[in-house]
């Protein structure tokens, strides 16, 4: 295909460089929201006079036929073009002739390609904002079916104290509902059109931006021109958070992994969500989260491929911009398709109840419990941790845990030990009556599902 620069040059470009150069392979994805926004150009020179109503018309209609024909598999991407943007002009001329080429006019690919990755990367944003909710709405499901059901909790991987599996699974409704919250407050800063920047300068023709930006959905246009072309920000805003969200996802994944294993044995993974070893016939292999584990440093690394491939670069647009695509759509590629597939994992998991329970009966997860009675009964804190700390120690080298030791010898440690003790340090007890606000007695997480189901409720709305 002969080069829209034809003019200026007087050789053909060298095939290798053209491969180097051409970034269809990867920006054809935005084949609509780059026909979109140039039918809104479009329209806008033919009201503003810059062309004839009849031109603007025809280009407009033709430019539909296309989109239609590439979403109806009727007309192929050309590999060799240049870009998205080269081959939407070039099969527009190809149809119209010489109306088609005055599709340009006051118009450059710089701001046309700043067009089309917001409104692509808007859709992808609000695809993934979807999926954010249907996981949220399935740790909800848990939650619920697990408000009584004890576990330890963790600090260092240590047994702590005892929480309720509902209160854990909800600190990641919490965590995804800021990610949601994130890829919202990215859409609001983005969602400007940089259309009519031109080049980098503006132009002398009269358009109208306000126009092409209210009829493609943005809040109005950029204000600066060099900006509105050549600042991608967004891009690193949507892979940081995409980068967040993934990390969320990943700890959530080792959670799982553990939980599965023989140690702990807390869940079951459903057969269709986990895979066999090719040689060990008892294996039960939690792929899924691994996969989803190991898929969280490829966005972070599309989040650096972005920060540095901006770093130190001069005003207005540069040709390495045009990495950014590869790497916010891997970004995104890859969140949507983890949070597709742990989600219905998520959702099939089986949950037992009683391995949970005697984890969290074990390891002095009372212990904190103990040292409390004590200071009800008079004790300051450090002393009683202290005491605490020391029949911890004791029944450990008796093989004995707290609730095993007669009431005698916990006299031999403090007066103020009576017969209630055992209330005290009772599980059920010391899990149950933790009921400040965000805690993990019943009525603390049945506020915690309350606010995120008015969360959901009011996306729904
Ligand atoms: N394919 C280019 C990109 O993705 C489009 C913009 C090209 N502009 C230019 N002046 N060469 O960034």
């Amino acid at each position: 295909m002969a080069k829209m620069w034809a003019g200026r040059f007087k050789k053909e470009l060298n095939k290798e460089v053209n491969d180097f150069n051409s970034s269809i392979s990867f920006d054809g994805v935005m084949f609509e929201s780059d026909i979109i926004g140039s039918i809104a150009h479009a329209t806008m020179l033919g009201k503003q006079g810059i062309i004839s109503l009849d031109d603007s018309k025809l280009i407009c209609k033709t430019l539909t036929e296309i989109l239609d024909d590439i979403k109806n598999e009727k007309l192929e991407l050309d590999l060799e073009a240049e870009d998205i943007h080269m081959f939407v002009e070039a099969e527009l001329t190809k149809r119209i002739g010489e109306v088609g080429k005055r599709l340009h006019t006051s118009r450059s690919r710089n701001d046309q390609v700043a067009l089309d990755i917001r409104m692509h990367l808007r859709k992808e944003a609000d695809e993934t904002m979807h999926l954010l909710l249907k996981l949220i709405e399935v740790i909800v499901k848990l939650a619920k079916n697990n408000k009584e059901t004890i576990m330890p909790g963790y600090t260092h991987l240590q047994r702590a104290q005892p929480i309720t599996f509902a209160n854990h699974l909800l600190a990641y409704a919490f965590m995804l509902k800021r990610d949601y919250d994130r890829f919202m407050d990215a859409f609001h800063r983005m969602n400007y059109s940089p259309l009519g920047s031109c080049a980098l300068a503006g132009t002398t023709y009269p358009i109208d931006r306000e126009t092409t930006a209210e009829m493609l959905g943005f809040y109005g246009p950029t204000e600066n021109s060099l900006d509105g072309v050549s600042d991608r920000d967004f891009c690193c805003e949507l892979a940081s958070t995409a980068s967040i969200s993934m990390m969320h996802l990943s700890r959530f994944s080792e959670e799982i992994i553990l939980w599965c294993s023989w140690e702990f044995k807390f869940i079951d993974l459903d057969d269709a969500y986990s895979t066999g070893s090719s040689i060990m016939p008892q294996k039960k292999n939690p792929d899924i989260c691994e996969l989803v584990r190991g898929k969280t440093g490829r966005v972070y690394g599309d989040l650096m491929t972005l920060l540095t491939m901006l770093k130190g670069l001069p005003l207005a647009y540069n040709k390495d911009m045009q990495e950014d695509k590869e790497a916010i759509f891997d970004a995104f590629k890859t969140l949507k398709q983890c949070l597709s597939i742990f989600t219905p994992m998520l959702d099939t998991i089986k949950v037992n109840k009683n391995n949970m329970r005697n984890a969290a009966a074990k390891g002095f997860i009372n212990a904190t419990d103990l040292a409390d009675y004590l200071v009800k009964n008079g004790m300051a804190f450090r002393d009683a941790y202290k005491i605490s700390g020391s029949i911890v120690s004791y029944c450990i080298e008796n093989n004995k845990v707290l609730e095993d030791l007669s009431l005698e010898e916990y006299k031999k440690y403090s007066e103020l030990f009576n017969e209630d003790v055992y209330d005290a340090i009772n599980l059920e007890k010391c899990t149950f009556k933790r009921n400040s606000y965000g805690a993990s007695a019943i009525e603390s997480v049945e506020k915690q599902i309350e606010i995120i189901e008015e969360f959901l409720n009011s996306i729904s709305e």
